[in-house]
Protein backbone atom coordinates (compact mmCIF):
# COMPACT_ATOMS: atom_id res chain seq x y z
CA UNK A 1 0.00 0.00 0.00
CA UNK A 2 1.32 3.52 -0.67
CA UNK A 3 1.03 5.36 2.83
CA UNK A 4 2.47 8.99 3.70
CA UNK A 5 3.69 9.32 7.22
CA UNK A 6 3.55 13.29 8.50
CA UNK A 7 6.55 13.56 10.98
CA UNK A 8 9.72 11.92 10.97
CA UNK A 9 10.38 11.72 14.90
CA UNK A 10 10.37 8.87 17.27
CA UNK A 11 7.35 7.80 16.24
CA UNK A 12 6.90 8.33 12.49
CA UNK A 13 10.64 7.16 11.68
CA UNK A 14 10.17 3.70 13.35
CA UNK A 15 6.24 3.34 11.85
CA UNK A 16 7.61 4.89 9.08
CA UNK A 17 10.77 1.76 8.32
CA UNK A 18 8.60 -0.80 10.16
CA UNK A 19 5.97 -0.84 7.28
CA UNK A 20 8.10 -0.20 4.28
CA UNK A 21 9.99 -3.53 5.96
CA UNK A 22 6.66 -5.38 5.19
CA UNK A 23 6.20 -4.23 1.53
CA UNK A 24 4.39 -0.74 2.24
CA UNK A 25 5.80 2.06 -0.30
CA UNK A 26 6.07 4.88 2.57
CA UNK A 27 6.97 8.80 1.94
CA UNK A 28 7.88 10.60 4.87
CA UNK A 29 7.81 14.03 4.87
CA UNK A 30 9.33 16.50 7.73
CA UNK A 31 9.54 20.34 7.79
CA UNK A 32 12.80 20.05 9.30
CA UNK A 33 14.99 20.70 5.85
CA UNK A 34 18.74 19.26 8.14
CA UNK A 35 16.97 15.88 9.24
CA UNK A 36 15.53 15.08 5.52
CA UNK A 37 18.63 15.71 4.26
CA UNK A 38 20.48 13.91 6.72
CA UNK A 39 17.88 10.87 6.69
CA UNK A 40 18.75 10.78 2.75
CA UNK A 41 22.65 10.37 3.53
CA UNK A 42 22.16 7.24 5.45
CA UNK A 43 22.15 9.66 9.17
CA UNK A 44 19.50 8.71 11.58
CA UNK A 45 18.08 11.74 13.93
CA UNK A 46 17.46 9.56 17.19
CA UNK A 47 19.04 6.41 18.84
CA UNK A 48 16.95 3.62 19.04
CA UNK A 49 18.48 0.14 18.99
CA UNK A 50 18.09 -1.42 15.27
CA UNK A 51 16.64 1.84 13.68
CA UNK A 52 19.75 2.52 11.39
CA UNK A 53 20.40 -0.79 9.66
CA UNK A 54 16.53 -1.14 8.95
CA UNK A 55 15.71 2.44 7.64
CA UNK A 56 19.21 2.08 5.54
CA UNK A 57 18.13 -1.19 3.71
CA UNK A 58 14.40 0.57 3.07
CA UNK A 59 15.47 3.58 2.08
CA UNK A 60 18.21 1.40 -0.23
CA UNK A 61 15.26 -0.70 -1.75
CA UNK A 62 13.35 2.50 -2.66
CA UNK A 63 10.33 1.34 -0.39
CA UNK A 64 11.12 3.91 2.03
CA UNK A 65 11.69 8.22 1.00
CA UNK A 66 12.01 11.38 2.91
CA UNK A 67 11.02 14.68 1.54
CA UNK A 68 10.05 18.22 2.70
CA UNK A 69 7.72 18.04 -0.40
CA UNK A 70 4.60 18.12 1.55
CA UNK A 71 2.36 18.04 -2.28
CA UNK A 72 4.31 14.76 -3.23
CA UNK A 73 3.38 13.33 0.09
CA UNK A 74 -0.27 14.48 0.04
CA UNK A 75 -0.61 12.35 -3.52
CA UNK A 76 1.42 9.38 -2.80
CA UNK A 77 -0.53 7.74 0.06
CA UNK A 78 -3.98 7.00 0.28
CA UNK A 79 -3.32 6.44 3.62
CA UNK A 80 -1.94 9.74 5.30
CA UNK A 81 -0.27 9.33 9.09
CA UNK A 82 0.22 12.59 11.01
CA UNK A 83 3.16 12.21 13.39
CA UNK A 84 3.83 14.96 14.85
CA UNK A 85 4.25 16.41 18.27
CA UNK A 86 1.57 17.43 20.54
CA UNK A 87 4.11 19.33 23.14
CA UNK A 88 2.15 20.52 26.29
CA UNK A 89 0.73 24.58 25.61
CA UNK A 90 0.82 27.22 28.13
CA UNK A 91 -1.64 25.78 30.60
CA UNK A 92 -0.62 22.01 30.05
CA UNK A 93 -3.00 21.14 27.38
CA UNK A 94 -1.74 19.33 24.26
CA UNK A 95 -0.47 21.75 21.80
CA UNK A 96 -2.29 20.95 18.45
CA UNK A 97 -1.04 23.31 15.81
CA UNK A 98 1.66 20.59 14.23
CA UNK A 99 -1.29 18.56 14.05
CA UNK A 100 -3.98 20.44 12.51
CA UNK A 101 -0.92 22.23 10.11
CA UNK A 102 -0.51 18.76 8.47
CA UNK A 103 -4.10 18.51 8.18
CA UNK A 104 -4.42 22.08 6.82
CA UNK A 105 -1.51 20.66 4.35
CA UNK A 106 -3.35 17.07 3.74
CA UNK A 107 -6.36 19.35 2.26
CA UNK A 108 -4.45 21.92 0.41
CA UNK A 109 -2.76 19.15 -1.82
CA UNK A 110 -4.78 16.09 -1.87
CA UNK A 111 -6.67 15.70 -4.89
CA UNK A 112 -7.89 12.18 -4.61
CA UNK A 113 -10.12 10.65 -1.45
CA UNK A 114 -7.62 9.82 1.83
CA UNK A 115 -7.70 8.53 4.98
CA UNK A 116 -6.20 10.75 7.72
CA UNK A 117 -4.79 8.71 10.53
CA UNK A 118 -3.68 10.61 13.68
CA UNK A 119 -0.66 8.65 15.36
CA UNK A 120 0.41 11.90 17.65
CA UNK A 121 -1.36 11.69 20.89
CA UNK A 122 -4.18 13.72 20.92
CA UNK A 123 -7.26 14.82 23.02
CA UNK A 124 -10.79 13.60 22.79
CA UNK A 125 -12.42 15.78 20.12
CA UNK A 126 -8.68 15.98 17.88
CA UNK A 127 -10.10 14.02 15.16
CA UNK A 128 -13.67 16.53 15.15
CA UNK A 129 -10.94 19.45 14.67
CA UNK A 130 -8.66 17.59 12.00
CA UNK A 131 -11.91 16.52 10.19
CA UNK A 132 -13.34 20.26 10.40
CA UNK A 133 -9.97 21.86 8.99
CA UNK A 134 -9.65 19.59 6.49
CA UNK A 135 -13.31 20.64 5.25
CA UNK A 136 -13.00 24.25 5.38
CA UNK A 137 -10.03 24.11 3.28
CA UNK A 138 -11.72 21.68 0.74
CA UNK A 139 -14.84 24.14 0.63
CA UNK A 140 -11.82 27.07 0.21
CA UNK A 141 -11.20 25.02 -2.69
CA UNK A 142 -14.18 24.50 -4.29
CA UNK A 143 -13.80 20.38 -3.64
CA UNK A 144 -15.80 17.66 -2.87
CA UNK A 145 -13.78 14.90 -1.87
CA UNK A 146 -14.09 12.06 0.35
CA UNK A 147 -11.87 11.86 3.52
CA UNK A 148 -11.80 9.73 6.92
CA UNK A 149 -10.36 10.82 9.98
CA UNK A 150 -8.83 7.85 12.03
CA UNK A 151 -7.45 7.72 15.70
CA UNK A 152 -4.87 4.95 15.82
CA UNK A 153 -2.29 6.10 18.86
CA UNK A 154 1.31 4.60 19.30
CA UNK A 155 2.39 2.75 22.02
CA UNK A 156 5.62 2.09 21.51
CA UNK A 157 8.84 2.66 24.18
CA UNK A 158 11.57 4.43 23.43
CA UNK A 159 14.76 2.28 23.60
CA UNK A 160 12.59 -0.86 22.41
CA UNK A 161 10.80 1.13 19.42
CA UNK A 162 11.30 -1.17 16.84
CA UNK A 163 10.71 -4.24 18.33
CA UNK A 164 6.96 -2.58 19.60
CA UNK A 165 6.22 -1.84 16.18
CA UNK A 166 7.43 -4.68 14.98
CA UNK A 167 5.67 -6.39 17.35
CA UNK A 168 2.72 -4.72 18.81
CA UNK A 169 1.20 -5.97 21.67
CA UNK A 170 -2.64 -4.07 20.58
CA UNK A 171 -3.39 -2.31 17.25
CA UNK A 172 -6.38 0.53 18.44
CA UNK A 173 -8.57 1.49 15.53
CA UNK A 174 -10.80 4.14 16.21
CA UNK A 175 -13.44 4.41 12.86
CA UNK A 176 -16.73 3.68 12.71
CA UNK A 177 -16.61 2.82 9.08
CA UNK A 178 -16.05 -0.66 8.02
CA UNK A 179 -14.61 0.52 4.72
CA UNK A 180 -11.84 2.41 6.63
CA UNK A 181 -11.37 -0.57 9.27
CA UNK A 182 -11.19 -3.04 6.34
CA UNK A 183 -8.30 -0.89 4.68
CA UNK A 184 -6.47 -0.46 7.85
CA UNK A 185 -6.74 -4.10 8.17
CA UNK A 186 -5.15 -4.54 5.06
CA UNK A 187 -2.28 -2.24 6.21
CA UNK A 188 -1.56 -3.46 9.48
CA UNK A 189 -2.17 -7.37 8.66
CA UNK A 190 1.16 -8.24 8.44
CA UNK A 191 1.55 -7.73 11.64
CA UNK A 192 -1.74 -9.64 13.01
CA UNK A 193 -0.61 -13.18 11.95
CA UNK A 194 -0.67 -14.97 15.15
CA UNK A 195 -3.39 -13.74 17.19
CA UNK A 196 -5.56 -11.07 16.61
CA UNK A 197 -4.37 -7.54 17.89
CA UNK A 198 -6.55 -5.24 16.39
CA UNK A 199 -8.47 -3.82 18.38
CA UNK A 200 -11.48 -2.17 16.84
CA UNK A 201 -13.61 0.63 18.68
CA UNK A 202 -14.98 4.39 18.34
CA UNK A 203 -12.84 7.42 17.27
CA UNK A 204 -13.33 8.91 20.92
CA UNK A 205 -12.93 6.03 22.86
CA UNK A 206 -9.85 5.41 20.86
CA UNK A 207 -8.11 8.91 21.28
CA UNK A 208 -8.81 8.25 25.48
CA UNK A 209 -7.36 4.61 25.03
CA UNK A 210 -4.29 6.09 24.82
CA UNK A 211 -3.94 8.50 27.11
CA UNK A 212 -5.63 6.21 29.95
CA UNK A 213 -2.67 3.79 29.17
CA UNK A 214 0.01 6.19 29.59
CA UNK A 215 -1.76 7.45 33.02
CA UNK A 216 -2.36 3.80 34.26
CA UNK A 217 1.47 3.37 33.61
CA UNK A 218 2.29 7.11 34.97
CA UNK A 219 0.09 6.17 38.48
CA UNK A 220 1.78 2.79 38.78
CA UNK A 221 5.00 4.52 39.48
CA UNK A 222 3.78 7.31 41.33
CA UNK A 223 2.22 4.53 43.50
CA UNK A 224 5.20 3.05 43.86
CA UNK A 225 7.61 6.33 44.57
CA UNK A 226 4.64 7.00 47.32
CA UNK A 227 5.16 3.72 49.34
CA UNK A 228 9.14 4.09 49.17
CA UNK A 229 8.83 7.82 50.25
CA UNK A 230 7.05 5.69 53.02
CA UNK A 231 9.22 3.17 53.50
CA UNK A 232 12.50 5.06 54.11
CA UNK A 233 10.17 6.74 57.20
CA UNK A 234 9.28 3.48 58.23
CA UNK A 235 12.72 1.33 57.85
CA UNK A 236 11.26 -1.22 55.20
CA UNK A 237 13.07 -2.22 51.82
CA UNK A 238 11.08 -0.83 48.80
CA UNK A 239 12.90 -3.38 46.69
CA UNK A 240 11.40 -6.61 49.06
CA UNK A 241 8.16 -4.56 49.50
CA UNK A 242 7.74 -4.56 45.46
CA UNK A 243 8.75 -8.24 44.88
CA UNK A 244 6.12 -8.96 47.54
CA UNK A 245 3.75 -7.26 45.69
CA UNK A 246 4.08 -7.61 42.16
CA UNK A 247 4.66 -11.76 42.18
CA UNK A 248 0.43 -10.91 42.67
CA UNK A 249 -0.79 -11.76 39.18
CA UNK A 250 -3.22 -8.43 39.81
CA UNK A 251 -0.81 -6.22 40.10
CA UNK A 252 2.52 -7.65 38.27
CA UNK A 253 5.78 -6.98 38.17
CA UNK A 254 5.28 -4.27 35.31
CA UNK A 255 6.19 -0.99 36.03
CA UNK A 256 6.69 -0.76 39.60
CA UNK A 257 9.96 0.23 39.67
CA UNK A 258 10.80 3.02 42.21
CA UNK A 259 13.04 5.77 41.22
CA UNK A 260 13.82 9.32 40.57
CA UNK A 261 10.37 10.26 39.32
CA UNK A 262 9.24 9.20 35.57
CA UNK A 263 10.38 11.46 32.41
CA UNK A 264 10.34 11.45 28.62
CA UNK A 265 8.33 12.55 26.06
CA UNK A 266 4.96 11.16 27.19
CA UNK A 267 4.03 10.54 30.98
CA UNK A 268 4.45 13.74 31.86
CA UNK A 269 2.86 15.75 29.70
CA UNK A 270 0.49 12.91 28.74
CA UNK A 271 -0.67 12.85 32.40
CA UNK A 272 -0.75 16.66 32.62
CA UNK A 273 -3.00 16.92 29.27
CA UNK A 274 -5.26 14.39 30.98
CA UNK A 275 -5.66 16.32 33.79
CA UNK A 276 -6.36 19.54 31.70
CA UNK A 277 -9.26 17.76 29.51
CA UNK A 278 -10.80 16.65 32.76
CA UNK A 279 -10.82 20.08 33.81
CA UNK A 280 -12.47 21.51 30.75
CA UNK A 281 -15.12 19.00 30.89
CA UNK A 282 -15.62 19.73 34.45
CA UNK A 283 -14.44 16.94 36.22
CA UNK A 284 -11.58 17.43 38.84
CA UNK A 285 -8.86 14.38 38.09
CA UNK A 286 -7.86 13.81 41.97
CA UNK A 287 -5.57 10.86 41.58
CA UNK A 288 -3.65 11.96 38.26
CA UNK A 289 -3.68 15.56 39.68
CA UNK A 290 -1.56 13.54 42.42
CA UNK A 291 0.51 11.19 40.33
CA UNK A 292 1.65 14.43 38.66
CA UNK A 293 2.63 16.35 41.70
CA UNK A 294 4.32 13.30 43.33
CA UNK A 295 6.24 12.69 40.46
CA UNK A 296 7.23 16.45 40.65
CA UNK A 297 8.46 15.68 43.84
CA UNK A 298 9.90 12.54 43.16
CA UNK A 299 12.19 14.35 40.74
CA UNK A 300 14.01 16.37 43.75
CA UNK A 301 14.23 13.60 45.56
CA UNK A 302 18.11 12.74 44.61
CA UNK A 303 19.05 16.49 45.34
CA UNK A 304 17.23 16.39 48.77
CA UNK A 305 19.44 13.61 49.79
CA UNK A 306 22.59 15.13 48.75
CA UNK A 307 21.87 18.17 50.05
CA UNK A 308 21.41 16.58 53.15
CA UNK A 309 23.79 14.61 53.49
CA UNK A 310 26.67 17.51 52.86
CA UNK A 311 24.70 19.40 56.02
CA UNK A 312 23.18 21.66 53.35
CA UNK A 313 26.38 23.09 52.18
CA UNK A 314 26.96 21.90 48.01
CA UNK A 315 29.04 24.85 47.13
CA UNK A 316 32.05 24.04 45.59
CA UNK A 317 31.62 20.11 45.30
CA UNK A 318 32.20 18.02 42.28
CA UNK A 319 29.21 15.53 41.64
CA UNK A 320 29.45 12.91 39.13
CA UNK A 321 26.75 11.64 37.49
CA UNK A 322 25.73 8.28 35.95
CA UNK A 323 23.21 8.31 33.22
CA UNK A 324 21.21 11.48 31.57
CA UNK A 325 18.61 10.21 29.17
CA UNK A 326 15.03 9.50 30.59
CA UNK A 327 15.59 5.86 30.71
CA UNK A 328 18.65 3.32 29.29
CA UNK A 329 18.99 2.97 25.25
CA UNK A 330 17.68 6.18 23.94
CA UNK A 331 19.50 9.62 23.70
CA UNK A 332 16.19 11.11 24.24
CA UNK A 333 16.87 13.93 27.47
CA UNK A 334 13.49 15.10 27.31
CA UNK A 335 11.81 15.93 30.98
CA UNK A 336 14.57 13.43 32.41
CA UNK A 337 15.15 13.21 35.63
CA UNK A 338 18.85 14.15 35.27
CA UNK A 339 18.30 17.90 33.91
CA UNK A 340 16.03 18.14 37.05
CA UNK A 341 19.20 17.33 39.36
CA UNK A 342 21.55 18.82 36.95
CA UNK A 343 19.81 22.46 37.28
CA UNK A 344 19.11 22.00 41.16
CA UNK A 345 23.11 21.23 41.83
CA UNK A 346 24.09 24.10 39.80
CA UNK A 347 21.42 26.41 41.34
CA UNK A 348 23.03 25.39 44.82
CA UNK A 349 26.43 25.81 43.40
CA UNK A 350 27.76 22.52 42.49
CA UNK A 351 29.67 21.12 39.30
CA UNK A 352 29.03 18.12 37.29
CA UNK A 353 30.81 15.89 36.05
CA UNK A 354 28.38 13.70 33.65
CA UNK A 355 28.91 10.15 31.48
CA UNK A 356 26.04 8.65 29.65
CA UNK A 357 26.66 5.95 26.82
CA UNK A 358 24.57 7.71 24.47
CA UNK A 359 23.23 11.08 25.60
CA UNK A 360 26.47 12.81 25.53
CA UNK A 361 25.58 14.57 22.35
CA UNK A 362 22.22 16.07 23.38
CA UNK A 363 23.66 17.07 26.82
CA UNK A 364 25.57 19.30 24.39
CA UNK A 365 22.76 20.45 22.53
CA UNK A 366 21.18 21.15 25.74
CA UNK A 367 23.68 22.85 27.76
CA UNK A 368 25.97 24.36 25.84
CA UNK A 369 29.29 25.03 27.07
CA UNK A 370 29.21 26.11 30.81
CA UNK A 371 31.63 26.17 33.63
CA UNK A 372 29.46 23.88 35.92
CA UNK A 373 29.18 20.90 33.41
CA UNK A 374 32.08 18.83 32.24
CA UNK A 375 30.95 15.50 29.78
CA UNK A 376 33.24 12.94 30.67
CA UNK A 377 34.31 10.26 28.00
CA UNK A 378 33.78 6.92 30.04
CA UNK A 379 31.78 6.32 33.48
CA UNK A 380 35.06 6.31 35.09
CA UNK A 381 36.74 9.53 34.44
CA UNK A 382 33.68 10.95 35.43
CA UNK A 383 34.50 9.68 39.19
CA UNK A 384 37.70 11.78 39.29
CA UNK A 385 38.10 13.68 42.12
CA UNK A 386 33.90 14.01 42.34
CA UNK A 387 32.54 14.61 45.86
CA UNK A 388 29.83 11.50 45.57
CA UNK A 389 28.65 9.58 42.80
CA UNK A 390 24.82 9.96 41.23
CA UNK A 391 23.49 7.72 39.20
CA UNK A 392 20.02 8.73 37.27
CA UNK A 393 19.89 5.89 34.22
CA UNK A 394 19.83 2.26 34.96
CA UNK A 395 21.55 1.68 31.69
CA UNK A 396 23.17 -1.81 31.74
CA UNK A 397 26.81 -0.58 31.42
CA UNK A 398 26.22 0.88 34.91
CA UNK A 399 24.37 -2.46 36.89
CA UNK A 400 28.32 -4.11 37.59
CA UNK A 401 30.71 -1.23 38.17
CA UNK A 402 34.04 -1.69 40.01
CA UNK A 403 33.15 -0.43 43.13
CA UNK A 404 37.11 -0.38 44.31
CA UNK A 405 37.56 1.79 41.41
CA UNK A 406 34.44 3.97 42.43
CA UNK A 407 35.74 4.09 46.10
CA UNK A 408 39.27 5.11 45.37
CA UNK A 409 38.45 8.21 42.90
CA UNK A 410 35.37 9.68 45.30
CA UNK A 411 36.73 11.97 48.14
CA UNK A 412 33.39 10.84 49.89
CA UNK A 413 32.58 7.23 49.35
CA UNK A 414 28.98 7.75 48.79
CA UNK A 415 26.60 6.73 46.16
CA UNK A 416 23.16 8.20 45.72
CA UNK A 417 21.08 6.06 43.76
CA UNK A 418 17.90 6.80 41.61
CA UNK A 419 17.32 3.49 40.09
CA UNK A 420 18.10 1.38 43.42
CA UNK A 421 20.19 -0.79 41.24
CA UNK A 422 22.77 -1.69 43.92
CA UNK A 423 22.71 -4.01 46.87
CA UNK A 424 22.82 -1.83 50.28
CA UNK A 425 24.77 -4.43 52.50
CA UNK A 426 26.84 -5.25 49.81
CA UNK A 427 27.74 -1.25 49.47
CA UNK A 428 27.56 -1.09 53.38
CA UNK A 429 30.53 -3.73 53.66
CA UNK A 430 32.59 -2.16 51.22
CA UNK A 431 32.74 1.31 52.92
CA UNK A 432 30.51 3.06 50.77
CA UNK A 433 27.44 4.77 52.10
CA UNK A 434 24.66 4.29 49.91
CA UNK A 435 20.83 6.17 49.54
CA UNK A 436 18.85 4.33 47.44
CA UNK A 437 15.31 5.51 46.74
CA UNK A 438 13.11 3.74 49.87
CA UNK A 439 15.92 1.49 50.93
CA UNK A 440 14.60 2.27 54.40
CA UNK A 441 17.42 4.49 54.93
CA UNK A 442 17.30 8.65 55.30
CA UNK A 443 19.68 10.77 54.72
P1 LIG B 1 9.27 14.20 17.64
O1 LIG B 1 9.36 15.54 18.24
O2 LIG B 1 10.39 13.23 17.80
O3 LIG B 1 9.01 14.34 16.06
C1 LIG B 1 8.04 15.16 15.51
C2 LIG B 1 8.48 15.52 14.08
O4 LIG B 1 7.40 16.21 13.43
C3 LIG B 1 9.70 16.44 14.01
O5 LIG B 1 10.69 15.88 13.17
C4 LIG B 1 9.12 17.73 13.42
O6 LIG B 1 10.05 18.45 12.61
C5 LIG B 1 7.98 17.18 12.59
N1 LIG B 1 6.96 18.17 12.19
C6 LIG B 1 6.45 19.20 12.90
N2 LIG B 1 5.55 19.86 12.17
C7 LIG B 1 5.46 19.23 10.97
C8 LIG B 1 4.69 19.43 9.80
N3 LIG B 1 3.79 20.43 9.71
N4 LIG B 1 4.86 18.60 8.76
C9 LIG B 1 5.75 17.60 8.82
N5 LIG B 1 6.52 17.35 9.92
C10 LIG B 1 6.37 18.16 10.97
O7 LIG B 1 7.91 13.57 18.19
P2 LIG B 1 7.63 12.07 18.64
O8 LIG B 1 8.34 11.77 19.91
O9 LIG B 1 7.79 11.17 17.48
O10 LIG B 1 6.08 12.18 19.01
C11 LIG B 1 5.10 12.36 18.02
C12 LIG B 1 3.73 12.10 18.64
O11 LIG B 1 3.64 10.72 19.00
C13 LIG B 1 3.43 12.87 19.92
O12 LIG B 1 2.06 13.18 19.96
C14 LIG B 1 3.77 11.89 21.02
O13 LIG B 1 3.07 12.12 22.20
C15 LIG B 1 3.34 10.58 20.39
N6 LIG B 1 4.04 9.40 20.90
C16 LIG B 1 5.39 9.47 21.12
C17 LIG B 1 6.05 8.31 21.56
C18 LIG B 1 7.53 8.35 21.86
O14 LIG B 1 8.01 7.39 22.45
N7 LIG B 1 8.27 9.38 21.51
C19 LIG B 1 5.34 7.12 21.75
C20 LIG B 1 3.96 7.10 21.48
C21 LIG B 1 3.32 8.26 21.05
C1 LIG C 1 5.88 5.40 27.49
C2 LIG C 1 4.96 4.16 27.43
O1 LIG C 1 5.60 3.08 28.11
C3 LIG C 1 4.67 3.77 25.97
O2 LIG C 1 3.75 2.68 25.95
C4 LIG C 1 4.05 4.97 25.27
O3 LIG C 1 3.81 4.69 23.90
C5 LIG C 1 5.00 6.15 25.36
O4 LIG C 1 5.27 6.45 26.76
C6 LIG C 1 4.43 7.37 24.74
O5 LIG C 1 3.25 7.58 24.74
O6 LIG C 1 5.26 8.13 24.26
P1 LIG C 1 8.50 5.82 27.19
O7 LIG C 1 8.20 7.19 27.67
O8 LIG C 1 9.32 5.64 25.98
O9 LIG C 1 7.13 5.03 26.90
O10 LIG C 1 9.26 5.02 28.33
P2 LIG C 1 8.83 4.13 29.59
O11 LIG C 1 9.58 2.87 29.54
O12 LIG C 1 7.37 4.04 29.75
O13 LIG C 1 9.42 5.00 30.78
C7 LIG C 1 8.92 6.28 31.09
C8 LIG C 1 9.54 6.77 32.38
O14 LIG C 1 9.04 6.02 33.49
C9 LIG C 1 11.06 6.64 32.44
O15 LIG C 1 11.60 7.82 32.99
C10 LIG C 1 11.31 5.47 33.35
O16 LIG C 1 12.52 5.57 34.05
C11 LIG C 1 10.13 5.58 34.30
N1 LIG C 1 9.76 4.30 34.93
C12 LIG C 1 9.28 3.28 34.17
C13 LIG C 1 9.86 4.17 36.30
O17 LIG C 1 10.28 5.11 37.02
N2 LIG C 1 9.49 2.98 36.87
C14 LIG C 1 9.00 1.94 36.15
O18 LIG C 1 8.67 0.89 36.76
C15 LIG C 1 8.91 2.10 34.76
Amino acid sequence: MRVTVFGIGYVGLVQAAVLAEVGHDVVCVDVNVERVENLKKGIIPIYEPGLTPLVQRNFDAGRLQFTTDAELGVKHGRIQFIAVGTPPDEDGSADLQYVLAVAKTIATYMVTPKIIVDKSTVPVGTADKVGACVSTVLKERGLDLGFDVVSNPEFLKEGAAVADCQRPDRIVIGTDSPAVESKMRELYAPFNRNHEKLIVMDVRSAELTKYAANCMLATKISFMNEMANLAEKLGADIEKVRQGIGSDPRIGYHFIYPGCGYGGSCFPKDVQALVRTAEKVGYVPELLKSVEAVNSRQKEKLFTHIQAYFGGDLLGKKIALWGLSFKPNTDDMRDASSRVLMESLWAAGAVVQAYDPEAMNEAQRIYGTRSDLTLMGTKESALNAADALVVCTEWNAFKAPDFDLVKERLSHAVIFDGRNLYDPAMLEQQGIAYYGIGRGRSV
